[in-house]
């Protein structure tokens, strides 16, 4: 674990280093942080705070007022299921509550086999053909019960190939 810390530590030191000349440093090294790790680990904040002469607090603060930030680990596939006007008009309400229930958890939280993530999104620029759910880079339309139920069954069965 303690190796697994430095060499996490030094890829931070690097990459912060890398980005805090750049003008309005912070939000650029936050979104390169969470490209490379997924989320912004705890550790990056005394890295990222030092570097730019700021308090963790501040750090802190700024990761906490961006919902595209992530402070835990996702999990391995993340699901965005759309709050927004269009898409309630279009029976997302009813959709989100058979997402939580089938997945068994709420919004910002991760499935205990961590599979899933679930985090809400405000439009997905497929208003038209909601309820829509973002699963990695697909936008997925017209989302109901069933197709999310498919949806999790496909991304949960792993082919066995047979020889
Ligand atoms: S309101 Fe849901 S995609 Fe625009």
């Amino acid at each position: 674990m303690e190796d697994n810390h430095t060499v996490m530590d030094t890829t931070l030191e690097q990459l912060v280093g890398s980005l805090k000349d750049t003008p309005g440093a912070l939000l650029p090294i936050l979104h390169r942080i969470q490209e490379q790790f997924g989320y912004v680990p705890d550790r990056a904040l005394p890295i990222i705070a030092r570097a730019l002469r700021c308090t963790t607090a501040d750090v802190h603060g700024v990761i906490s007022f961006y919902h595209h930030f992530r402070l835990s680990q996702p999990g391995r596939h993340l699901l965005e299921v759309c709050r927004a006007e269009a898409c309630q008009a279009r029976g997302a309400r009813e959709f989100e509550r058979h997402v939580k229930e089938k997945l068994n958890i709420g919004f910002d939280q991760t499935t205990a086999d961590g599979e899933f993530t679930l985090k809400a999104v405000y439009c997905l620029g497929n208003c038209a053909t909601g309820p829509s759910l973002r699963q990695g880079k697909r936008v997925l339309s017209r989302m109901n019960s069933a197709r999310f139920d498919k949806l999790v069954e496909d991304l949960t069965t792993y082919k066995l190939e047979l020889k």
